[in-house]
């Protein structure tokens, strides 16, 4: 059976701060952030916008109410969730108006929770394959202002509708994956923003790259040649350039150009957003829809997704036919475009903003465009607006 990814959404916030800003109030040569790292600009997270409601905003774009009737699962992947017991996935399903005879549950294992919520949602439509189910990965990336990190935030949403006779992804059941109890990057229960060991973060994503990969290829005998093109999880957009120069290291010539034409397409997104965690590597797929101009039915789409602590896993999806007619060239472009661009001082602002531990506080929504809106906390419960 067919089964995979059927519609896919996204959203981040109206806001960015531009790294050449950051390179020149940090004292940083701006091509550090630029080439070194890979990124020009980074999505920035009001106070107004946590990851239910960036979540309702990805789904809300993409679902009918047709899909919400067969929707009978929704798996809520993130690593910054809002509460320690209730998911995620249980405010989505009051916002966006679900049926209640749904199963709502949040997973988490760092940036690699979203992939696994595709496999188990395949898994759950191989046995019931009038199911639909809805896959969202939402987070928001922080680090200590001031810190190494700081210029690989960022934050938002996919939400993905997997089902059988998928319209865009057939996800192949061929994935390798690999886990090691290692402590690259962690978030104790106590802290708001994430500790990093960072290089050592950036070679264990690697090392799990080579093993997962190289699994890969024995269990399927398809090798490098067989890829139109290579997703990865990007933290910051050279990580994923690394990884592939690892895949393409004894790929032939023209298959090596093409990957490497394709891995621009990629990261397009993310370069101009910064990580997304459990959402990262599906946004990057997202950028190569939109972006790409040669893609086909057929062709083979390498995922690798990776997520601290650790686990990799590596696997391959089908591009169906009709594919491109559900996707608009270049369409989330013009939502990046269309943000405001925020000064150092403005970001530093929102950044020491957020609600934490207050009981209660009530948040000024005015300024936030989205349809859905965190509006602050009652006696410590969440409240969210829907315009
Ligand atoms: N012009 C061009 N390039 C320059 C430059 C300049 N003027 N100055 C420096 N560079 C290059 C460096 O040569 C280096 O390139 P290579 O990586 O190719 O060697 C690159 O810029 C980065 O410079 P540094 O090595 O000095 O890096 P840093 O000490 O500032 O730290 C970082 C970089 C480790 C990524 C840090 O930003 C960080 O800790 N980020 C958070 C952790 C992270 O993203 N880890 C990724 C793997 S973990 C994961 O994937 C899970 C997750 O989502 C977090």
């Amino acid at each position: 059976m067919n089964i995979g990814i059927d519609k896919i959404g996204f959203f981040t916030p109206h806001l960015y701060l531009d790294m050449k800003d950051l390179a020149e109030a940090r004292n940083v040569d701006p091509n550090k952030y630029l080439i070194g790292i890979g990124q020009s600009k980074m999505a920035v997270i009001p106070p107004t916008q946590d990851v239910v409601s960036m979540a309702a905003n990805a789904a809300d774009k993409i679902l009918t109410e047709e899909d919400k009737e067969q929707i009978d699962m929704i798996l809520f992947a993130t690593e910054s969730g809002v509460d320690n017991s209730k998911s995620g996935a249980v405010y989505i399903q009051r916002l966006l108006g679900f049926k209640k005879q749904v199963r709502v549950v949040e997973l988490k294992q760092a940036c690699y929770a979203a992939t696994a919520a595709i496999h188990f949602a395949h898994g759950h439509i191989a046995m019931n394959p009038d199911s639909k189910v809805l896959v969202i990965g939402a987070d928001n990336a922080r680090y200590g202002l001031g810190t190494k990190g700081e210029v690989t935030q960022g934050g938002g949403a996919v939400a993905m509708l997997i089902s059988r006779n998928p319209r865009i992804l057939s996800v192949q059941d061929d994935g390798t994956y690999w886990a090691d109890d290692v402590m690259d990057f962690w978030r104790p229960l106590t802290h708001d923003e994430a500790l990093v060991d960072g290089k050592y973060s950036t070679n264990v994503y690697l090392d799990f790259f080579k093993h997962v990969f190289e699994e890969y290829q024995a269990k399927t005998g398809f090798d490098i040649s067989k890829f139109d093109a290579m997703c990865f999880h990007l933290p910051y957009t050279k990580e994923g350039f690394k990884a592939l120069k690892i895949a393409i290291e004894n790929a032939d010539a023209e298959v090596a150009t093409k990957l490497t034409r394709e891995f621009e397409n990629v990261r397009r997104y993310s370069n101009q957003i910064g990580n997304l965690y459990t959402g990262s590597l599906y946004l990057g797929f997202l950028s190569l829809l939109e972006n790409a101009t040669d893609l086909k039915p057929g062709m083979r789409i390498g995922m690798y997704s990776y997520g601290s602590g650790a686990q990799g896993e590596f696997y391959s999806g089908l591009l169906r036919p009709g594919f491109d007619k559900y996707i608009e060239h270049q369409a989330f472009q013009k939502t990046l475009d269309a943000r405001k661009r925020l000064t150092v001082d403005e970001y530093e602002k929102i950044y020491n903003s957020r609600i934490k531990d207050e009981k209660t506080r009530k948040l000024d929504i005015s300024s936030d465009p989205a349809k859905f809106v965190f509006a602050g906390v009652e006696d410590y419960q969440r409240q969210y607006v829907v315009r």
